[in-house]
């Protein structure tokens, strides 16, 4: 595939709408493949920022980084208002505004807001679950689960120990880490999206999922949040016991892809379902494959990296509709609940950052 032209295609579309996202952000997902506007609200609006600063560290253009420092400024206001921050989400919304901004500029003030939205994330640990509570009150028996998505959030953590050199931070993400391992991955390295403990005798209990087909089937993002989730955990804590597991959850993703290499919105569908596919799960798995192949190279694991990204960008993007603000198709934010194939602000980001990892091997994650 050509990179350059892919890369210059997201340039475009992003910046024909940079003025229109400049003091908000882009909704969660499309409408008939264009993005409305949004309050900073919700789990998705730091991944519009860090698509600003994946587009400025590509390009140098100046407009880039300076919307990206105004949405900063935005995620600043969020912590100080105090808006939608009791939920496990810290890491999407911080890891990619004041996290990337901090490990871009320097600027002090991205530093210390990431630090706060980890304290955030801190405060939904369960110490005796040895878990974060993905959502809901922390004394509510029917919250006490995680879920797999929280793979991506725990780097958060990692990296306010690094920055500040308080192992706190780093233990409630290891321990979760491993009880995710020991529990929300089955005995055939497919995921439970969400699995829940017994308040009582913190016994885990079961698996039961939120965004996938049944709680036995294995939700396509899902399992690309493990793989990528997987290979940011062994970046930071370099445990050994991480990589079989990850090759594993890896091989799974990758036997369960269709003949064009991007998956159906939950792994249980193949060619001939019917179903809608879900492009951002592709794009977030080969994220992980490309983090991983810095420390352990697998030459199958890159293959279906680049068979996915040569899809997406062939198959998947929205060049064939100038009326779209996004950049890939074809993503299911959750077919559960009724959506239907669309933009979505986390897949433009996730295709964005894979890249980037495409043409820059050292390029230096926000993760
Ligand atoms: N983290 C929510 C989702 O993947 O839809």
């Amino acid at each position: 595939m050509n990179t350059d032209k892919a890369i210059l295609y997201a340039y475009d579309v992003v910046k024909k709408s940079l003025d229109d996202f400049y003091d908000c952000f882009p909704t969660e997902q499309s409408e008939n493949l264009v993005f409305g506007k949004f309050e900073n609200v919700s789990w998705t609006t730091g991944f519009y920022e860090g698509i600003l600063w994946l587009l400025y560290e590509l390009t140098e253009d100046k407009k880039f980084y300076r919307s990206a420092k105004h949405h900063s400024a935005l995620f600043h206001k969020r912590l100080q208002d105090r808006v939608e921050l009791e939920h496990h989400d810290m890491g999407f919304l911080f890891s990619l505004s004041s996290v990337a901004d901090y490990k871009i500029t320097g600027d002090e003030q991205a530093r210390l807001d990431g630090i706060e939205a980890a304290e955030w994330l801190l405060r939904r640990y369960q110490p005796k679950g040895r878990f974060i509570q993905a959502w809901g009150a922390m004394d509510d028996p029917e919250s006490y689960r995680f879920i797999v998505d929280c793979m991506l959030n725990i780097p958060l953590l990692f990296w306010a120990s690094e920055t500040t050199g308080d192992s706190k931070y780093y233990n409630a993400a290891y321990n979760h880490m491993k009880t995710s391992i020991d529990n929300i991955i089955r005995h055939d390295a497919s995921s439970y999206h969400t699995f829940f403990f017994d308040p009582v005798t913190n016994k885990p209990l079961r698996g039961e999922t939120h965004q996938g087909f049944s709680d036995d089937s294995c939700w396509a993002r899902g399992q690309a949040w493990a793989v990528y989730g997987l290979a940011l955990c062994y970046r930071y804590t370099r445990d050994e016991a991480i990589l079989p597991l990850y090759t594993r959850v890896t091989e799974y993703f990758i036997d369960h892809l269709p003949v064009d290499f991007v998956p159906y919105w939950d792994l249980i569908f193949g060619d001939g379902s019917g179903e809608p596919r879900d492009t951002s799960a592709a794009a977030i798995a080969v994220c992980g494959i490309l983090e991983m192949s810095k420390y352990h190279e697998n030459s199958v694991f890159s293959d279906a990296a680049q068979n996915m990204m040569t899809s997406l960008s062939e198959k998947y993007t929205t060049k064939s509709f100038p009326e779209s603000n996004g950049i890939l198709k074809d993503g299911m934010y959750s077919r559960k609940h009724g959506h239907e194939p669309e933009c979505t602000s986390w897949g433009d980001y996730f295709y964005l950052e894979a890249l980037m990892r495409m043409k820059n091997k050292d390029w230096n994650p926000y993760w």
